[in-house]
């Protein structure tokens, strides 16, 4: 592990036990939604505190990861008060660097994490490796602002935020998910052009160099 991603694995730590009371960020409502047509293998990444466990649909086998202890801690207690039927295992685990085989997940769900991932594009990249050619990536992301004021007060904040609890503020999202490999084929506002549902695919080139390889 970088040192940079141990950095940023600490500053989680060290919000862990007041996280839930300073996040705001993404409605019940928004979480439900997108998580309302997932089931069979779900990997969820940056589960966080598990703020969308309660949301999975019955059957949905879930698999959550985070690589802060802290975080992941507060997302057992929740687990453990949620009594769901639901197969759900939590798992000290690295985005940038997934212990899993290639293409095992049909869907594969992030919600403000690709804000604080020290090496958002690595992480997209693994995702990409990970997710079944027909399977999907749900996404709910927040982003630089496309409002080009907004853009450059995020970027004169994001030190700030970093610092705090290291989440970057002012992040390319869309263009990083692309460099990534990936296509997006949706992308649905939901607070103007800062908070977006995406739903991303792996694309042909990807699904064709892997048959290649093979
Ligand atoms: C802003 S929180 C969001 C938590 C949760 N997804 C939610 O919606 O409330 C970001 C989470 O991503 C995790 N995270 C960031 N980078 C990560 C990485 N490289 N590997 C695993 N987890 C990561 C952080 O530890 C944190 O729990």
């Amino acid at each position: 592990m970088s040192d940079r991603t141990r950095t940023i694995e600490k500053r989680y730590d060290r919000v862990s036990g007041i996280y839930n009371m300073m996040d705001r960020m993404i409605k019940d409502s928004w979480r439900q939604g997108l998580l309302s047509s997932v089931q069979g293998k779900v990997l969820e990444v940056g589960v966080g505190t598990g703020a969308n466990l309660p949301f999975y649909p019955a059957g949905a086998e879930v698999t959550g990861i985070d690589f802060s202890k802290g975080m992941l801690n507060q997302a057992r207690k929740k687990l453990y008060q949620l009594h769901t039927e639901n197969h759900i295992r939590l798992i000290e685990m690295d985005a940038q660097d997934l212990q899993f085989s290639d293409q095992i997940f049909d869907f594969i769900v992030s919600t403000c994490v690709f804000c604080s991932v020290p090496d958002p594009i690595k992480g997209l990249r693994e995702l990409g490796r990970v997710c079944r050619p027909d399977g999907k990536i749900l996404m709910l992301e927040h982003m630089r602002s496309e409002n080009k004021v907004a853009g450059v007060i995020m970027d004169l904040l994001n030190p700030l935020t970093v610092r705090l609890w290291g989440a970057n503020i002012n992040r390319r999202t869309l263009d990083n998910i692309r460099c990534a490999g990936l296509t997006i084929e949706e992308s649905e506002p939901i607070y103007g052009s800062i908070m977006k549902k995406l739903i991303v695919s792996r694309n042909n080139s990807m699904q064709n160099a892997i048959k290649l390889v093979n």
